[in-house]
């Protein structure tokens, strides 16, 4: 895979919904929502139907040239425990989460804490589409159109003190919607951590929507992280509060399973999971169970850009 810089992005390239698509079937749906022939200002949600709200984004840097994978498997295939451990039970039950009102409060190591409103953090920086290859530790993966705006920008308005080293994100818990809350799979809240600087890394982003459309809340509404050079729990979904830290914090997989959940999870073909083999991937919506699986990268594909932030770390005891 090969990863463009932003200077390698023509402007004229801003994805639209429709190009995915069809035409046809874009026009149908805008149709539907009365949406056709309006405007949609990047990062502006229209507030009726939020869950097709459009979500516009320009292509910008470090996008993957890869086939995208269909927004019907992106948006039915997903793992949100909180809805159930089925792959197929968030797009079923994740509707019955209300995504407003949603703050998200930026506590801990920072000069600057604050309780943003979503649509406060929706304007906080220009929205960009990014095409990240995603591969879940399970061994399949996906290459999805997120929209959203590095992590970085947030990182920088609050205004970190000298002694925050981690940041946390913690993510909604609500019994009322959540069914999967009763299984005692993980000590919920389902709780993410970065360090700093891996946080701080421009691939990291903020993510608000996918294929020019706010999030489904089965991907994470209204707002989750995406870091696509680490397995996708690392990637908290729905957050509600963003912790500054001195100390690494506990996160919910590797506290239920230490010795397969590191706390780094970077992609690495060569350090297997106890369950799963990590040097090969199948690509939801594409590879049959048949065909030979494809070779997994080492960061997934963005070794360039991030190898340099674990220089001297050994791997393997980190992973
Ligand atoms: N976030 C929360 N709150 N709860 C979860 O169960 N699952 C993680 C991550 N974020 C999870 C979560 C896992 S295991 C993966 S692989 C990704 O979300 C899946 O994201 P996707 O469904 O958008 O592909």
């Amino acid at each position: 895979m090969r990863i463009r810089t932003p200077t390698e992005i023509l402007p004229s390239e801003i994805t639209r919904r429709e190009c995915y698509e069809g035409r046809r079937v874009f026009l149908r749906r805008a149709a539907a929502l009365g949406l056709a022939g309006s405007a949609f200002p990047a990062g502006e949600l229209l507030a009726q139907n939020p869950a097709a709200a459009r979500l516009a984004g320009a292509r910008s840097g470090y996008s993957a040239i890869e086939k995208l994978t269909p927004y019907k498997d992106v948006t039915s295939y997903n793992n949100f425990y909180e809805f159930g451990t089925d792959k197929s039970q968030p797009a079923q039950f994740a509707h019955k989460m209300a995504t407003r009102p949603w703050t998200v409060a930026v506590e801990g190591e920072v000069r600057r804490k604050k309780v943003f409103d979503i649509d406060e953090l929706l304007k906080l920086a220009p929205m960009e589409e990014r095409i990240y290859r995603m591969r879940c530790v399970e061994g399949w993966s996906m290459v999805i159109p997120w929209v959203g705006y590095p992590i970085a920008e947030l990182i920088r308005r609050v205004e970190p003190t000298g002694r925050a080293k981690y940041i946390a994100f913690v993510t909604h818990t609500d019994p009322a919607s959540m069914v999967g809350l009763r299984l005692p799979v993980l000590d919920w809240p389902y709780v993410e951590a970065l360090r700093l600087d891996e946080a701080m890394h421009p691939l990291a982003l903020l993510g608000f929507g996918l294929y020019g459309e706010v999030l489904p809340n089965q991907n994470g509404a209204p707002v989750r992280m995406v870091v696509p050079w680490k397995y996708g729990f690392k990637s908290g979904k729905s957050i509600v509060k963003i912790l500054f830290t001195e100390h690494q914090p506990a996160t919910s997989w590797n506290v239920a399973a230490a010795h397969e959940y590191g706390f780094y999870s970077n992609v690495n073909p060569a350090v297997d999971h106890p369950r799963w083999s990590q040097a090969s991937e199948r690509r939801i919506g594409e590879d049959g169970f048949f065909q030979p699986k494809r070779k997994t990268l080492p960061f997934n594909g963005y070794a360039e850009q991030v190898a340099g932030l674990y220089a001297g770390m050994d791997l393997k005891k980190n992973f």
